[in-house]
């Protein structure tokens, strides 16, 4: 699952004790395994190899510098959502031909920028977004790549915010208007569109909807086909899951068993666009006690690291599994579930300090008895943590620890006070 574990009652980050990552560099802190990283990756790179697929990382569940350049040099391709994005993965040395450039809102400055940076594939979602880039790529003497991202109504059976590929969701077009918008823009000089896109939604526990979407979208590419369009590639989008709770997400290899067989006669080059599977389970939030109370019937646990940090509890009411760093030998566990309720334990809600109800990495939660300075590790972390982090009341962003083995070093340092003025003007 992952390389953080008890070793004599300490949680340790690989070889190194979590609580040493704290001590030299505060608290709240980002940590990352390169190692879960990687073993990750090369999971899915390797169940999908008989296709030769392409896995372009979303660089959105983890963008920072180090961790796009590890996978870099592992070999991944990218997926970017935004203008950010772009110069993000070229600073960390990617073809741009390997990076696919999705999102239902692209602006022209940003159409402008994938387009003089020489990206590989436009994921597009619009007809309207289709004319402007064809508009666009002429007006700059140049071709765009296009992928047409169909919306291929499929319940992928995950939370409502993170559902993209059923049809009342603003993501892609309706695949029965597909082969329509293929007619329409199959002349224009400055676009080549020879690609179906597709993205299910994330945290999709299970291959069902993936073999629906696909058994429809060949379907759809046989019928475009029979039209004259000349498809060459399908992007299958990401959201494949990611331990959290005990479930054991499903390993990659079993989701390719069911994927590959449908696809490894297609004559199509294959695309994949995981986040989470890859950066989630690689990162923790270490976050140390400031005070305990209790109040009424509620025992609370006074954190350092707040929904400003992480904000997926708050919202998405998504289960994070905390335990302390240090623990007595017969509290070490390697369950990650709500449940566990070893003796000894207290029920506690682990809140942040923010000014907001909201505000919560933990509620109901079965934990050792803790005190005020112990430190807390927020598991399955990577993905979606430090990427959707804010300052929301003015709280700096916390820094970014990257482990290797027994070494470790900063990817970002905490930012300062002078950081969260630091663009405004009075
Ligand atoms: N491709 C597209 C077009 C996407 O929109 C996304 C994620 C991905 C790939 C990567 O999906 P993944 O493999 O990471 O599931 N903030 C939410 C997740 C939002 C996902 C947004 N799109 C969370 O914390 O659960």
């Amino acid at each position: 699952m992952d390389d953080f574990v008890y070793h004599d009652g300490q949680l340790h980050a690989e070889s190194v004790p979590v609580e040493r990552l704290a001590k030299e560099h505060g608290t709240p802190l980002w940590v990352y395994s390169k190692q879960t990283l990687l073993a990750h990756y090369r999971r899915i790179d390797e169940a999908f190899s008989p296709l030769r697929a392409t896995i372009c990382y979303a660089i959105k569940s983890c963008q920072n510098l180090a961790i796009c350049r590890l996978l870099r040099e592992a070999g991944a391709a990218f997926d970017v959502v935004s203008g950010g994005e772009i110069l993000r993965v070229i600073e960390v040395g990617a073809d741009p031909k390997r990076v696919v450039f999705a999102g239902v809102g692209k602006s022209d400055d940003e159409i402008r920028l994938a387009l003089k940076t020489g990206i590989g594939w436009f994921n597009v979602e619009s007809e309207e977004e289709l004319a402007n880039l064809a508009d666009i790529a002429a007006k700059m003497g140049t071709t765009a790549r296009v992928a047409l991202r169909v919306n291929p109504d499929v319940d992928p059976h995950t939370h409502a915010y993170t559902t993209t590929g059923k049809r009342e969701t603003k993501f892609g077009v309706d695949w029965q208007k597909a082969r329509g918008v293929f007619q329409r823009f199959s002349k224009r000089q400055s676009i080549s569109l020879h690609g179906i896109h597709l993205h299910l939604g994330s945290q999709v526990r299970t291959v069902d909807p993936y073999v629906e979407a696909i058994v429809r979208a060949l379907s759809l590419i046989a019928e475009l086909r029979s039209v004259g369009a000349n498809i060459r590639a399908i992007n299958l989008g990401g959201g494949f899951g990611a331990h959290y709770d005990g479930v054991e997400a499903l390993p990659a290899a079993d989701y390719a068993n069911r994927i590959v067989p449908l696809l490894i006669d297609c004559g199509l080059d294959v695309l994949f666009e995981p986040g989470r599977s890859i950066s989630a389970n690689a990162g923790i939030l270490l976050t140390r006690i400031l005070y305990t109370k209790s109040s009424g019937t509620r025992r609370f646990i006074i954190v350092d690291a707040a929904m400003n940090d992480l904000i997926r509890p708050a919202l998405y009411g998504a289960f994070h599994f905390v335990w302390p760093a240090k623990v007595s030998p017969h509290m070490e566990t390697t369950q990650r579930i709500a449940t566990l309720d070893l003796p000894g334990c207290e029920t506690v809600d682990i809140v942040g300090p923010v000014c907001e109800s909201g505000d919560f990495l933990a509620k109901d939660r079965s934990l050792p008895p803790l005190h005020r300075g112990d430190l807390l590790a927020v598991f399955t972390a990577g993905a979606y943590g430090m990427a959707m982090s804010s300052q929301y009341n003015s709280r700096p962003r916390a820094a970014e620890v990257l482990v290797e083995g027994s070494d470790f070093r900063l990817i970002r340092r905490r930012e300062t006070y002078e950081d969260l003025v630091a663009t405004e003007r009075i």
